[in-house]
């Protein structure tokens, strides 16, 4: 079984594999109407179900449109409108919803209950989200370095500042399978997930920890930062105030290697982690990242369902 929890149980080439899928076929629909299916509707007849226990804008719009334009259809649902809702066992509505759907994509609060959402499924799992992990996220940044560096992400330079959280533990999950360096800057006290980095260490990631935004910007081929405060958190003075010199602004991106490209999953909160000279600045990819959800999704659902990455 295919599930796409995290990063490293489809291995590096499982993701290399996804990533030429959704190059390729980004590729081949440019300038199609956004509602066209591809060509070989490679999930004609299939059904993915969606899963929000938190609000979602990119994640929800990209993996309904990945699965119509493979041919295929979706339902959605929130968290709170389900029996899950009312107590209704995760175990119980993964055998219930794996009779009725072809894949499920889950963004909840507790990375267990992911875990668990899988446990208990005879269909694929995607991590749409959770409190520990964005992996499907950092796929899209990656795509999106590739696509417009002209260069595969293997061997390029990353700096993650900000809060250590979700986006900062794929980001380090994903630079050491994938080899490329990357250096994290985060406030004393938001330091990513020990077990993630450790784990990733122990892979052979080159992986630098720092806690001043600057020493994190040496060597930057890419610059990506997040809001401070996730979904779920608590909004604390304290937290902003410490996250405060890590904004990424014109000064910090001048430290990074000239042209280095500008990343942020978004939702950004302009004028905190990122200022608005930054976000609309030549640097910037933003927008093609969020676009590039829509792609790499759809070679994520491909790779999950067994029609892309065979012998992997
Ligand atoms: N980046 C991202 O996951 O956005 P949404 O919360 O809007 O899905
Ligand atoms: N770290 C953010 C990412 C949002 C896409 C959060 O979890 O809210």
């Amino acid at each position: 079984m295919r599930h796409f929890l995290d990063l490293a149980p489809a291995g590096p080439a499982g993701l290399r594999a996804i990533l030429d899928e959704a190059h390729r076929r980004k590729a081949a629909r440019a300038g199609w109407p956004k509602g066209r299916v591809d060509e070989d509707a490679p999930l004609a007849g299939h059904v993915l179900g969606m899963i929000f226990e938190k609000p979602s804008t990119r994640t929800r719009f990209s993996f309904d449109m990945a699965i119509r334009q493979l041919g295929g259809t979706s339902i959605v649902s929130s968290a709170g409108e389900m029996q899950l809702g009312r107590g209704e066992t995760i175990a119980d509505t993964a055998r219930v919803l794996s009779r009725m759907v072809d894949a499920l994509m889950l963004r909840t609060n507790s990375h267990a209950k992911l875990d668990q959402l899988a446990e208990f499924a005879s269909i694929p799992v995607i991590n749409g989200l959770t409190d520990l992990t964005h992996p499907c996220q950092v796929m899209a940044d990656i795509l999106t370095f590739e696509e417009r560096s002209g260069r595969p992400v293997e061997g390029s330079t990353w700096a993650y500042v900000g809060d250590g959280n979700n986006m900062t533990n794929s980001l380090i999950e994903a630079s050491s399978l994938l080899k490329f360096d990357l250096r994290v800057g985060v406030p004393h006290g938001l330091d990513p997930d020990a077990g993630i980095m450790a784990t990733a260490c122990a892979r052979g990631g080159c992986i630098g920890l720092y806690h001043t935004a600057e020493e994190a910007m040496v060597g930057a081929d890419v610059v990506v930062t997040d809001t401070w405060v996730s979904m779920g958190q608590k909004d604390s003075e304290a937290k902003i105030a410490a996250c405060t010199p890590f904004q990424v602004n014109d000064a910090l991106m001048a430290r990074a290697n000239p042209g280095a490209l500008f990343l942020h999953c978004l939702p950004a909160h302009r004028g905190d982690e990122v200022t608005d000279s930054v976000m609309d600045g030549p640097q910037s990819a933003v927008w093609d990242e969020a676009e590039n959800r829509l792609h790499v999704q759809k070679a994520i659902l491909l790779w999950c369902l067994d029609k892309i990455g065979a012998g992997i």
